[in-house]
């Protein structure tokens, strides 16, 4: 199986997992470490406080940060890609602003980000196409 088939299928079993009792609305997500056959996924789980609700894409990168073991294996190059799903058509669904900016952490601007949708695999764009100019402290 190919490793975005992989990826997406994945995503698919973490967005059947989400907690989405209050918008019913369920996502998946799921990256691929580079040159590992290892894989994050994550869904969104919300909250009764509706803020602290936290999406598909945030879970599923900060499942791969925690697991990181050294500052070398979170370095931007490390994940190849992200796969996410939602039950969306035209359009189907982009990462929300806060996930991106939340993704630029660690993610680089080639990064590939398919969008999918429960019929498969539907666009794949950049990331940079998505956020062109994150923010970023110059003191890092
Ligand atoms: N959601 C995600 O998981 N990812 C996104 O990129 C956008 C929105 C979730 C948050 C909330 O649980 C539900 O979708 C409706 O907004």
């Amino acid at each position: 199986m190919k490793d975005v088939t992989k990826a997406y299928q994945e995503a698919l079993k973490a967005r059947e997992r989400a907690h989405a009792p209050y918008s019913k609305f369920l996502v998946g997500a799921c990256l691929k470490v580079r040159n590992k056959d290892i894989y994050f996924s994550g869904c969104n789980i919300e909250n009764a406080s509706f803020g602290a609700t936290v999406c598909a894409e945030r879970v599923a990168l900060w499942n791969w940060a925690s697991q990181c073991a050294s500052p070398q294996e979170r370095e931007a190059a490390n994940i190849e890609f992200m796969v996410l799903v939602t039950d969306t058509t035209n359009p189907v669904a982009t990462p929300c602003g806060m996930c991106l900016q939340t993704l630029s952490e660690f993610l680089s601007p080639t990064t590939p980000i398919f969008l999918a949708n429960l019929a498969g695999l539907q666009k794949e764009v950049l990331f940079k196409d998505l956020l062109p100019y994150s923010f970023h402290l110059a003191t890092l």
